[in-house]
């Protein structure tokens, strides 16, 4: 019985570290393919998006039902307004908790927060959102390194995040 505690764990963390990578590489495999083709406007983002948030909100940014929104549509309109800009900024800064409401539907789990990548790598992340899923228009200008690095002089928490996305959504969040 002694032997059997220890043996149990070590094959359960075994198998976790065998599955983590195996589900990430399975949802990430379909998406790199189909923008190989489409060559990104924003390599360096598409490749932090595949490693960093396609987990949550899939290969394609389509999310997944009822756990992480989709970032189809509503990231190209942030990224047309001042606040907007600063929301995007704010949510991969310093991730988002509660709920929210993306096309009529709701989603309520915690956006973890990505401070740990430089400012460089969060622009181009958006950027890939913004302009390589979402399409936006030509006039909407890419989301620079400086506005990045003006959110993280000031921290928030993910609650804040949440009420700030007040300014930005109508009737939101
Ligand atoms: C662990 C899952 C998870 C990961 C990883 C993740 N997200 Fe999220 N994301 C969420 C959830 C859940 C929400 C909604 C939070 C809420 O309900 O307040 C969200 C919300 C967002 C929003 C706000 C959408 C809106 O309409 O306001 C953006 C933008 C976003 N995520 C981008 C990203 C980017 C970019 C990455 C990678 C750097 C990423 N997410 C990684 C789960 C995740």
């Amino acid at each position: 019985m002694r032997r059997r505690g220890p043996g149990a764990r070590g094959v359960a963390r075994g198998a976790l570290a065998w599955a983590v990578p195996a589900v990430v590489s399975l949802v990430a495999a379909p998406a790199a393919r189909a923008a190989d083709a489409a060559s990104p406007a924003y390599p360096a983002g598409f490749g932090s998006f595949q490693a960093n948030c396609a987990v949550c909100h899939g290969p394609a940014g389509a999310g997944l039902p009822a756990l992480a929104p989709p970032l189809l549509s509503y990231p190209a309109r942030y990224a047309a307004s001042v606040e907007g800009r600063r929301q995007l900024a704010l949510t991969v800064l310093y991730g988002m908790v509660g709920d929210i409401t993306v096309d009529d539907k709701h989603y309520n789990f915690q956006m973890p927060e990505f401070a740990r990548l430089d400012d460089a790598t969060l622009a181009a992340t958006l950027n890939f959102v913004v302009f390589d899923l979402d399409h936006a228009p030509a006039d909407v200008k890419p989301l620079t390194t400086e506005e990045i690095a003006a959110e993280r002089a000031h921290a928030v928490d993910g609650a804040a995040v949440r009420e700030h996305r007040k300014s930005v959504v109508p009737g939101g969040p």
